[in-house]
């Protein structure tokens, strides 16, 4: 789940990269390195955050260099293990992003090499170096022949004037500047303006500052360069980017509310669909799978994408696979369309995505760039849609759009409480535990709350249907132990009253007062989508009063690309 970056052009390089390569610190951020190559191959490494690099920047020179945010899979985090690597001649500069899997068998073939870190990427500049003498290109795919498992990489080599991309399985862009070029894991991390050729799996790049080369299978193929809007108002921020994406909620819901979903609804009804996703993604399938039985008497299947496969014999032949991801890149959700060989509609934030690319349709999520690694604003937006499609499956998508008319202002309103939610994340920012309950709609809900506040505050939360507590969770409720109860309907109530009745502090996300709370916190409108803002700001002022990045939970990333 790294982040890399190559420049080639005529300026020095090394801010340029260290500008992209802080745009895709959300891809992983506990090392980060530079190489740049100008009379000699120039290497910079350091343990922490990107923003550690850039004393470094006037040591490195020239006007081509690659670099790298890390996000450990093998070997532990260490200037050593941080990329860029190099082959035994040091003239040969790799960064990776995915995981080689052979390579331990490949190490084998390659003995006699000097490796000096205990990653898995780093066989990629000795299998480069083994072949160089045949042409920079062809010891790539040589290299690439060999290589299993998913990877994105760019090689540099001293005294060539171009990078060398390939991919498979991990997101890779090149991006076409002018009189200069680029490639990167986001196309986030490119100056605004640059046109974009996603790369394929197994497809290489040769890329100097005038031209972009690709290949397949060793042939030149051509491809398009396109324009991509979707980051264009992506703007760097000082404060937090979670936080700046809970508030722009009001907006985002507006812009998935206001298209056309007839074509979308018209697969849905046609087909048998099994929807399948990750994390956050996952909860609002959930939703969805309430939602589409409730409003439209439609029975789908919700399938965790990393369990996919172990329920494929009992996929019809004929269902289509329903994939949501706000990244379009997780490689859980890849993996299981890959698997079930299953035509696919995809419910996806980024446009540019591996997802979107393969999907025979696509419905956008229009949310705009979401950094924050929490889901927040996609969300929303992901609830939104699917309460549309509902009501467009039961044949009353005016009344969907009706019922959600005024959801920017019920945020709003959810905002206009945010000091008491912050007062509110002050009394539980020293518990161990928190639990959440809801029933029907409210479950999901429980999930996505727990979750939010695990990821962010690093305080245990479970979620629980509310009738599942006296099944067992019940004893762990003492004196004090806070319970979030999300209350839209009386029979939750009497679990609230279990829960109060051993001493549990209770945290009302209702409609209205009730005299069980010991908080309260006032929802108005559609309660399956309005509800779970408090929880995303709660979260965040947990995070924040407990001393965390809530942009950068630590051992996680903002786009999973590993399985
Ligand atoms: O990009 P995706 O929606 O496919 O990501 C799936 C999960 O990794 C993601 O929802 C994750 O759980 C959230 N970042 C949690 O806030």
């Amino acid at each position: 789940m790294c982040g890399i970056i190559g420049y080639v052009g005529d300026r020095r390089a090394s801010p340029i990269l260290f500008k992209g390569l802080k745009k895709l610190e959300y891809r992983g951020y506990d090392s980060a390195g530079m190489a740049t190559s100008g009379s000699g191959i120039h290497l910079k490494k350091v343990v922490g955050e990107v923003k550690k690099l850039k004393p470094f920047l006037s040591s490195l020179p020239g006007t081509i260099g690659i670099a790298h945010t890390r996000w450990a899979t093998h070997g532990k985090v260490s200037e050593r293990n941080a990329h860029p690597h190099l082959d035994c001649s040091g003239k040969i500069a790799i960064v990776h992003n995915g995981i080689i899997e052979n390579h331990e068998e490949l190490k084998e073939r390659l003995k006699g090499h000097e490796f000096r870190s205990e990653t898995d990427s780093e066989v990629i500049a000795h299998l480069v170096e083994e072949n160089l003498s045949r042409g920079p290109l062809k010891a790539v795919f040589e290299a690439m022949k060999l290589m299993r498992g998913s990877f994105s990489f760019i090689v540099m080599i001293e005294g060539f004037p171009f990078l060398i991309a390939g991919r498979k399985d991990t997101p890779l862009y090149v991006g076409i500047g002018e009189g200069e070029n680029f490639v990167a894991s986001d196309v986030l991390a490119f100056p605004k303006g640059t046109k974009v050729i996603p790369l394929e799996d197994y497809e290489v790049a040769l890329v100097s500052k005038e031209s972009v080369a690709i290949y397949r299978d060793g042939k030149r193929v051509k491809k398009q360069a396109r324009s991509v809007s979707f980051f264009e108002d992506f703007e760097e921020i000082e404060g937090h980017y979670m936080y700046k994406e809970i508030k722009e909620e009001p907006k985002s819901v507006s812009r998935a509310m206001n298209q056309d979903l007839s074509e979308a609804i018209r697969i849905l009804r046609e087909n048998e669909v099994c929807l399948i996703a990750s994390g956050t993604s996952y909860h609002a399938c959930l939703m969805a799978k309430l939602l589409f039985s409730k409003i439209a008497g439609k029975k789908v299947e919700v399938y965790l994408a990393s369990e996919f496969s172990h329920f494929l014999d009992s996929i019809p032949k004929d269902a289509m696979i329903f994939a949501v991801s706000q990244s379009g890149e997780t490689a859980d959700v890849l993996e299981a369309i890959k698997l079930a060989k299953r035509k696919v509609i995809s419910l996806v934030n980024v446009p540019t995505s591996t997802l979107a690319r393969i999907s025979d349709y696509v419905i956008h999520l229009n949310a705009g760039p979401e950094v924050g690694v929490a889901a927040t604003k996609s969300y929303v937006n992901q609830l939104v849609i699917f309460t549309l499609l509902a009501y467009g499956l039961a044949g009353k998508l005016g009344e969907g759009r009706k019922l959600l008319q005024d959801l920017p202002k019920e945020i709003e309103f959810i905002f206009s409480q945010e000091e008491k939610i912050r007062m509110l994340a002050e009394k539980l920012r020293d518990k161990e535990h928190i639990f959440l309950i809801g029933r029907g709609y409210s479950y999901p809900s429980s999930l996505e709350g727990a979750l939010k506040i695990k990821e962010i505050s690093y305080i245990h939360a479970e979620g629980f249907a509310g009738g599942e507590l006296k099944h067992g969770t019940l004893a762990l409720i003492e004196k004090g132990t806070p319970c979030i109860a999300f209350v839209d309907d009386e029979e939750i109530l009497n679990n609230v009253n279990e829960v109060k009745a051993r001493g549990g502090y209770i945290i009302g996300i209702a409609g209205r007062h009730n005299e069980l709370f010991d908080e309260f916190i006032a929802v108005k409108g559609f309660f399956p989508i309005t509800s779970i803002v408090p929880l995303q700001l709660l979260s965040y002022h947990l995070g924040v009063l407990r001393g965390y990045n809530p942009d950068k939970p630590r051992n996680l990333a903002k786009s999973v690309t590993v399985k």
